[in-house]
């Protein structure tokens, strides 16, 4: 993630201007236009960064009625990534899958390029960091945001495992600042995960709640902050439980990505592991009281870390891509199939009736 990319760019945008860049809407119905221009936008959010995530964010931004404005330091990204966001929205409208009320073209026109980042944050209400997982590089941008904006804008950082206290601790605007984590593909996969620096206001983390609402997101609040924040803490229980009954023996690799795809993975998908509890026994204590003992002794029998190297990298490795060779092309289709599979869940859980 985010490996190749240069230093930290000495004084960004220093000497360029903010070039216009085209804004999207370039083959748009002029009624469609008229229909977006009249209705004023809710507010501009930022991204910074437009890679594989700014581009999501700006999209799920625009779904929701927002201006966006997309920077990066490197003039070619933003090109891409209006014309890849341009092929994304139309493709999504063809499908039905488009986010919000807007048509594609209501939305394209919200969302434009600029490459100063000084003219991007201008009456920014939310600006949204995507730069790459690198702590130097994060660091220098919000020093740098931090000199350039006002005391109303959200700080918000898309970073998967950077603390808030590394990432915010010093800057004027802390208070403004929180971890709004997506997960990928975040268009398709609606959770972000909030959270604060120790001295974050509550209202900061009150308002991107409500934002990622407004964007039809799942935020949840990560109350204190710790590695790995929630998401990943589960995921890599899993994949340690996973590897070692790889490693032991147990179970041979492709049976057990059966046991997710075909089994826990299924009820995952619309309850959580403690409402499958809930839902098991008689309710919360008569599953407890049923199975504490159980999960205990079972439990006790988990391994160590595992070291995910050696002979067992390689069984798995092999048996992956026997399924899926590692190329970019078999990579490239077995994600588009990937999330294929995710747009439609999403559609039908939309459609579920709500309990
Ligand atoms: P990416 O490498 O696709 O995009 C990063 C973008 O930032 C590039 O366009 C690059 O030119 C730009 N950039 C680099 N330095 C910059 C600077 N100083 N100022 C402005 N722009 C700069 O990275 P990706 O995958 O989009 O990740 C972005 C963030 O999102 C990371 O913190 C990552 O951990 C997080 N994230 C990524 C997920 C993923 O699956 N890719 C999932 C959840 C979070």
């Amino acid at each position: 993630m985010g490996a190749g990319h240069g230093p930290p760019h000495a004084g960004p945008c220093a000497a360029r201007r903010c070039e216009p860049q085209p804004a999207l809407h370039a083959g748009g119905a002029p009624g469609q236009l008229r229909a977006s221009m009249a209705s004023p936008a809710a507010g501009l959010v930022v991204i910074v960064g437009s890679g594989l995530i700014g581009r999501s964010w700006a999209m799920l931004f625009a779904s929701g009625g927002f201006k966006v404005k997309l920077y990066d330091i490197e003039q070619q990204q933003i090109t891409n990534a209006l014309e890849n966001i341009r092929k994304e929205i139309k493709l999504l409208e063809q499908l039905g899958a488009l986010k919000g009320t807007l048509s594609a073209e209501q939305q394209l026109s919200l969302i434009t390029g600029c490459s100063n980042i000084q003219e991007a944050v201008e009456g920014a209400m939310h600006i949204q960091e995507c730069v790459p997982e690198n702590f130097e590089v994060k660091k220098e941008i919000f020093a740098q945001l931090d000199g350039i904006v006002g005391d109303d804008v959200v700080l918000s950082s898309s970073t998967s495992c950077l603390l808030p206290s590394r990432l915010f601790s010093g800057l004027t605007h802390v208070k403004q600042c929180v971890v709004a984590h997506p997960v990928n593909p975040p268009y398709y996969v609606p959770l972000v995960e909030l959270v604060p620096h120790p001295e974050t206001a509550p209202a900061t983390v009150d308002r991107t709640h409500a934002l990622m609402q407004k964007i039809g997101q799942s935020p949840v609040r990560v109350l204190k902050e710790i590695d790995g924040f929630a998401l990943n803490r589960l995921q890599y229980a899993v994949i340690s439980e996973a590897w070692r009954l790889v490693q032991d023996g147990i179970m041979s690799p492709s049976d057990l990505d059966l046991v997710m795809s075909d089994g826990l993975g299924l009820r995952y998908a619309f309850m959580g592991p403690l409402e499958t509890m809930h839902l098991n026994a008689e309710g919360m204590l008569s599953y407890c009281n049923r199975y504490g003992e159980g999960m205990k002794r079972v439990l006790k029998t988990f391994g160590p870390i595992p070291e995910f190297s050696g002979s067992t990298v390689e069984k798995v490795h092999q048996a992956m891509c026997a399924k899926v060779p590692d190329d970019p092309e078999h990579l490239a289709a077995r994600r588009q199939w990937r999330d294929t599979c995710l747009m439609r869940l999403a559609r039908l859980k939309s459609q579920m009736p709500s309990q």
